[in-house]
């Protein structure tokens, strides 16, 4: 099984940025405790990071014959048209992940484009939220 984790812009600031709203672990070590679990799970990822829009949205037009995704797009979730459109192309299916409540944040993060065609939204877990969207990806696609 083969699960794709996009991270949007910023996120590689992890650790650095605003530490009280997204935590102390960096994005390496997200990626790594992620790959830890995946071992376990028996499931290999690919990570992929991108300041960009477009490039994120070329990325996710490889996946065709992934099984699923987990994606923060970052500031991206409340703006793009454009990954909402790749991720429907491909067919996948996704989690969406937020470090931090975005619902108890600033009514322009309260809008999404992703959440109403994901599987699940985890927001607010700080990192272990990108633990628990494998875990619920992988159990829904093994039908376990
Ligand atoms: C974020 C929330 C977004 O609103 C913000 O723009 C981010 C990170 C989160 O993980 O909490 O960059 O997606």
């Amino acid at each position: 099984m083969k699960i794709a984790v996009v991270n949007g812009p910023n996120l590689n600031l992890l650790s650095k940025r605003e530490t009280d709203i997204y935590g102390k672990y960096s994005l390496d070590e997200i990626n790594n405790m992620l790959l830890d679990k995946a071992r376990v799970m028996g499931v290999e990822l690919d990570f992929f990071f991108s300041n960009t829009e477009g490039e994120i949205v070329s990325y996710i037009q490889t996946l065709f014959d992934w099984d699923g995704l987990i994606i923060n797009a970052a500031a991206y979730t409340h703006t793009s048209i454009a990954i909402r459109d790749a991720i429907k192309a491909v067919k996948i299916p996704f989690v969406e992940v937020h470090i931090s409540n975005i619902f108890a944040r600033e009514n322009f993060r309260h809008t999404s484009y992703l959440s109403d065609i994901a599987l699940a939204v985890v927001s607010g877990c700080g990192a272990y939220g990108y633990l628990y969207a494998l875990d619920y990806l992988v159990r829904v696609l093994k039908q376990v």
